[in-house]
């Protein structure tokens, strides 16, 4: 990504500027539709916001993505505007983004945009809005993204770590505690709209299928609360929605396998795709699993980035406070 200028020297918090990095989250964990997510430490978002005299929002690109500037049609945008209707006085924010989480990754490029502007926006305000609050205005850039408010890569995002979303409307957001786990990502340079992937699921699933589901979804928070690896890696399965997304990502199923055998736990599709991760207990095995990535797509001559990393317990980072 070529940066239009560097930004990291930008400004100091002399400046009235706040300063965050948004990071990229994994939604599902592969049984949980919806309702689970993570955040990872790499890739991320730099976020900078400040008040400006011009009542509204005013959104500055310092990436190359050219995303949309009408605050309405940009994801960070939708979410200021959505809080700025629960501010009674007249108050102008100037958000400037510099992108590293590619837009339709399947990382949660969209989350890191509308959770970091609202996250930053929130700190100029003196903290006046809850986590839980901040979740609700950053859901309407995820409206805008993929035509539904969802919340599963918006709290972890927010939150930090692994959570739980038992309920959208309400808001019902359970952090998890989770153990240490190795994260590795392969992002095949291929789009896949979340607004497609999800029209293409059934509406109706089978009793059959949706009790394995759900004894997968219990026996994962378990695993992570229990801190038993095994559990993790048995519960690690998706028989809903994998079945149907996986069709879109090529060398999906090889990766998986291959991935197996190099000793990761399990894994699966990240969020919508195209984007795929896994999990390890530890960095060799992640690093094993990322060259096992890597031979898959250089056999398909297809172009893509991977990643090692671990999960965020921070979520959105202040880096000038
Ligand atoms: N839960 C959402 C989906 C996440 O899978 O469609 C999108 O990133």
């Amino acid at each position: 990504m070529k940066l239009l200028f560097n930004t990291n020297f930008l400004y100091s918090p002399m400046d009235g500027v706040v300063a965050v990095h948004a990071p990229a989250t994994v939604a599902n964990m592969v049984c949980g539709f919806d309702v689970l997510g993570f955040a990872v430490k790499e890739p991320y978002d730099e976020m900078y916001i400040r008040f400006t005299d011009k009542p509204g929002v005013t959104i500055i690109n310092l990436d190359a993505y050219n995303l949309p500037t009408e605050p309405e049609l940009n994801v960070a945008g939708a979410a200021l505007l959505a809080m700025l209707e629960e501010i009674p006085e007249p108050i102008g924010f100037e958000l400037s983004i510099c992108k590293h989480i590619k837009p339709g990754s399947g990382v949660g490029s969209s989350a890191a945009s509308s959770a970091g502007a609202v996250v930053a926006a929130n700190r100029l305000l003196n903290d006046r809005f809850s986590k839980q609050d901040l979740v609700r205005f950053a859901m309407n850039g995820e409206k805008v993204a993929s035509g539904v408010k969802h919340a599963d890569n918006i709290a972890p995002c927010i939150y930090g770590g692994v959570t739980l979303i038992r309920s959208i409307f309400p808001l019902d957001i359970v952090p998890l505690t989770a153990p240490e786990l190795y994260v590795t990502i392969v992002h095949p340079q291929i789009e896949v709209r979340t607004a497609d992937a999800r029209s293409i699921l059934k509406q109706q699933v089978l009793l059959k299928d949706a009790i394995r589901q759900w004894g997968n979804i219990a026996g994962l928070v378990a695993g992570l609360l229990q801190k038993d690896y095994a559990l993790i890696g048995r519960s690690l399965e998706d028989v809903l929605i994998e079945p149907v997304r996986s069709i879109l990502i090529p060398g999906f199923d090889q990766i998986k396998q291959l991935s197996k055998e190099a000793g990761a736990l399990g894994g699966g599709i990240s969020g919508s795709g195209p984007s795929i991760f896994m999990l390890s207990k530890d960095e060799a095995t992640a690093k094993a699993v990322e060259q096992q990535m890597h031979s898959v797509y250089e056999s398909l001559s297809l172009d893509h980035h991977t990643y090692v990393t671990t999960i965020n317990d921070t979520g959105v980072r202040f880096v000038n406070q």
